[in-house]
């Protein structure tokens, strides 16, 4: 093609197709393929070379787009997910692969994986586990754990067909095409072409009092179409997740508390912003406790809340004190874990539009009825006015359950009657999202002569930084959790939410359940030395049965698996300490160690109602729509909930027709969040589809054995060799319709936390084999054995998927995640696990089933990353000698807890 584009244009081959457009030469080329020709396919995780997520073939080389320049493809040519799948065979048979495996959890980096290992597909290589993790090494995922990622890469080539099948199948993903072809949409992808850019201005201090300069006219000089701080919010300048803890502004009044934090916004074209003058604020900066130590000093950063606690949780039961001191063996010991970054790849993006007096917000989200209720707060609108249409999440892990960016472009398109867009930059996204609360736990557990555990005390502190957000909730789980799946039958844990001034603290996976299983589980290590037990052995004496007691006093008739998870580990246990010894007894530098860990986790809100809801219609001409708004964030649930639905209708799942979550169409399935969406959602679908099925078969009047089957106009009985035909009604809306919500039965907590948080408990233990250079403090994950009790795998592969995500995720906890406040801003700065830090993950799953669950199930995402990071702290104990007191296990902690044992 011909090199000479007009002045101010870049003309080249993109996808096949020669283009010329209009494009500042110095533009990176991730923005021009975006903005200008319309490939949205190519993703922008970090806009600095570390995610991968840009990366597109530049005349067949992966290159990382958002590090070049427009200039750079003049005459060349340029290819992307969407183009190559849609083109070229290998391309496309990769995206099969990448559904076959379930590759794709919520998609966001599967452009720079595909594009990737295209490029090593075509060059002939050799292909190996070590070639593609070579060849992707460079684009990160955050969901997955990558192994599915390598086995779809080396299969590529295969063309077996997709599985079908109900309850216990591995199906294909339903949403999973748009994330292989490149088609699917996120935050960012749906953005109205004629929106103006909001930009939020955030205190570039820990704490800082501050003054507005002449806001008008600076808005004038710089051609901004609007400006706005807290005196244009015409509702309540607050939000958040907890009632009566809806303590967050939108935009700071008088002291920004957080580095980071909203003060104003400024509206306008991308050019007005990117030439814009310093926004006219004076800082004040203040005395600042980033730490719980230093927060009583620091002053309340909240009137009511003294002393700086958010709020306490609190379980007792037995008398810990008296169980302790008359134990044959106790040990104790001070544990303490960081913040830890969500680190989705998606960073957060959402536009707005008025109409008339209604707003409508398109965002990445976990929560969108929260999102819907939180935004009429603000707005000062009935929650009727607003509607949330949530996007492709490309990963969330709790942070995108709390409002973010949404406030900000309901705000400007509400005042400008306009488009408006926002997307969070990496360093705004890291310094402004939640963080996993960093924790100072010290516990003291004691056991009989016979490792019988008798007694066990914990009192944790959590850093839930400047506002409540989820803090709350991890505040009053953690104490019912920190017995770890185990018969402890006195039992005294206290937990305290602490305000600092940093980003706030909030949910991420688990709700400080891992940060407690970090000393308990160690702890447990311990006392079966102490008892000179094996550790296995020692957890199976203990751990939780059908009909014993909790902490809390509620007992389990069915369910409760964690024995089940044992024996399932004890081969690989009894293999990995053979072959350890085996190995250390040759080696003296490089010394091998084995850990094992347990942990369990409450599905669902403690406590407290939450409900989903259901509905599903069959149109007049036949069609079966399933509106199923449990917000699919990469986990499963569009698919998971259609399974059990299409289980209960008794139908095939291709016979369902998905409407994805719009809060002005389907109903309130509760938030993603608290590993709820597969039991609770779950059971509304069952529920649904048994309501469908029996006005039906009523229709019919046919047996409750009959097969149903939807037609053109109308719907196929078959029935004891017959089959009869039930004519739809022709007219508006569904011919038949069910809707059906689901609470889970939970008691209130008594002052000691007695009583019955949780219907259904997952529970799961797993083992981590690694080595350690005694010399550098370097830890090398050789392998991990998963076990874990899903009451019933309603599709394996999914729970597979869910079980190696989360190991990758407790392996960033482990060794190398920490966020800093005010010197964390990237993803070169935070670490997380690359395709070479995952070591292979065998998954055994249990079913030991569950009377509350759909047909068994039980929800299993927080659970995967509680039991991971202190099995590996055990097997680092193992192999060294050596406790990990604080996380993460970096090799120079490592190293001076080697240096501490005299080694
Ligand atoms: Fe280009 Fe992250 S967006 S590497
Ligand atoms: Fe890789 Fe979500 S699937 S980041």
């Amino acid at each position: 093609m011909s090199l000479d584009a007009p002045q101010g244009h870049i003309g080249f081959t993109l996808n096949g197709a020669e283009i010329t457009v209009p494009a500042d030469p110095a533009m990176r080329l991730s923005e021009m393929l975006r903005e200008t020709a319309g490939a949205r396919d190519v993703k922008v995780g970090c806009n600095a070379g570390d995610c991968g997520a840009c990366t597109v073939l530049l005349d067949g080389e992966p290159v990382c787009a958002c590090m070049m320049a427009s200039g750079q493809v003049q005459g060349r040519t340029v290819e992307t997910q969407a183009g190559l799948v849609a083109d070229d065979l290998l391309a496309e048979r990769l995206a099969q692969s990448f559904q076959r495996h379930q590759a794709a959890q919520c998609g966001i980096c599967t452009p720079g994986m595909m594009v990737s290992a295209v490029a090593l597909l075509r060059s002939g290589a050799k292909l190996t586990e070590e070639s593609v993790a070579d060849a992707l090494g460079g684009v990160l995922c955050r969901c997955t754990g990558y192994r599915k990622i390598i086995a779809a890469v080396l299969d590529a080539s295969d063309t077996a067909p997709l599985a079908e099948g109900g309850v216990g199948a591995p199906v294909a993903r339903l949403d999973g095409w748009p994330k292989v072809a490149g088609t699917e949409r996120f935050g960012d992808d749906v953005a109205p072409a004629d929106a103006l850019v909001v930009r939020v201005i955030r205190s570039p201090y820990h704490r800082a009092g501050f003054r507005f300069g002449d806001l008008e006219t600076f808005m004038e000089e710089n051609a901004l179409a609007l400006v706005l701080t807290a005196m244009d919010v015409p509702g309540e300048n607050r939000f958040g997740v907890i009632p009566g803890f809806e303590d967050q502004p939108v935009f700071a009044v008088d002291e920004a508390r957080f580095k980071g934090e909203a003060v104003a916004a400024v509206v306008g074209t991308p050019e007005a912003l990117d030439g814009m003058d310093p926004f006219p604020v004076t800082w004040e900066e203040r005395t600042a406790a980033l730490t719980p130590e230093g927060a009583a000093e620091a002053g309340d950063l909240h009137p009511d809340r003294a002393g700086n606690v958010m709020c306490r949780g609190r379980v007792a039961r037995g008398s810990a004190a008296e169980a302790l001191a008359e134990a044959a063996h106790v040990v104790s010991g001070d544990f303490s874990t960081g913040f830890i970054e969500h680190g989705y790849i998606e960073p957060e993006a959402a536009s707005a539009r008025r109409v008339g007096d209604r707003i409508e917000v398109q965002c990445c989200t976990q929560a969108p009825y929260m999102n819907r209720d939180g935004l009429a707060t603000i707005l000062g609108l009935a929650p009727e006015a607003v509607r949330i249409l949530p996007t492709a999440t490309g990963g969330g892990f709790g942070s995108k359950l709390d409002l973010t960016a949404q406030p900000y472009v309901a705000l400007a398109a509400w005042h400008l009657n306009r488009p408006v867009r926002i997307t969070y930059t990496r360093a705004e996204s890291i310094a402004s999202s939640t963080k996993r609360h960093p924790s100072e736990v010290h516990m003291e557990i004691g056991a009989d002569a016979e490792g019988r555990i008798v007694g066990a005390r914990f009192d944790g502190i959590f850093n839930t930084g400047a506002y409540a957000s989820w803090g709350p909730t991890v505040a009053n789980r953690v104490p019912i959790h920190a017995s770890g799946p185990y018969l402890t039958p006195n039992y005294e844990a206290n937990s305290a939410g602490i305000h600092t001034n940093t980003a706030p603290a909030g949910a991420f996976r688990g709700f400080g359940v891992p940060q407690s299983a970090v000393a308990q589980e160690q702890l447990y290590d311990m006392l079966a030395e102490a008892l000179g037990l094996d550790r296995l052995e020692f957890r199976r004496r203990n751990c939780l049965t059908n009909g014993a007691p909790t902490v809390t006093g509620q007992v389990f008739e069915t369910g409760m698996g964690i024995d089940a998870c044992f024996d399932a580990l004890e081969p690989h246990w009894t293999r990995a300490l053979a072959d350890c010894a085996a190995f250390n007894a040759e080696s003296m530098g490089i010394r091998r160690g084995v850990g094992i860990a347990a942990g369990w986790y409450g599905c669902g809100n403690t406590s407290i109602s939450n409900p989903s809801t259901i509905r599903a219609g069959v149109t007049p001409d036949g069609e079966l729509r399933l509106h199923q708004g449990a917000v699919d964030i990469g986990q499963g649930a569009n698919t998971v909930i259609a399974q059990i639905f299409a289980e209960a209708l008794g139908v095939p799942v291709s016979q369902i027709t998905l409407v994805g979550p719009d809060t002005d169409i389907t109903p309130d399935a509760g938030k993603t969040s608290a590993s709820r969406q597969t039991y609770i959602t779950g059971n509304a679908a069952r529920l649904c589809g048994e309501a469908l099925r029996a006005q039906i078969l009523r229709l019919g009047n046919v047996s409750d054995a009959a097969r149903i089957s939807f037609e053109e106009g109308g719907i196929a009985l078959s029935d004891a060799g017959t089959t009869v035909r039930v004519e739809l009604d022709p007219g508006e809306g569904y011919a038949l319709e069910a809707v059906e919500s689901y609470d889970p039965p939970t008691t209130p907590l008594d002052e000691n936390g007695q009583g019955d948080p949780y219907a259904v408990f997952g529970t799961a233990a797993q083992m981590c084999e690694l080595e350690v250079d005694m010399a550098l403090g370097t830890v090398k994950l050789l392998r991990i054995v998963a076990a874990h009790d899903v009451g019933r795998a309603i599709n394996p592969l999914l729970v597979e998927g869910q079980i190696e995500g989360g190991v990758a995720q407790g392996i960033g906890l482990a060794l190398m995640e920490e966020f800093l406040p005010g010197r964390t801003e990237n993803l070169h700065d935070y670490l997380i696990p690359t395709i070479g830090d995952v070591p292979a993950i065998e998954s055994l799953i249990i079913e030991s089933g569950d009377a509350h669950g759909p047909y068994g199930a039980k929800g299993l995402g927080e659970h995967c990353l509680i039991p991971t990071a202190p099995a590996i702290l055990n097997a680092i104990a193992h192999a060294t000698g050596a406790r990990i007191h604080h996380l993460p296990a970096t090799p120079d902690r490592v190293r001076a807890a080697i240096l501490s044992t005299g080694a």
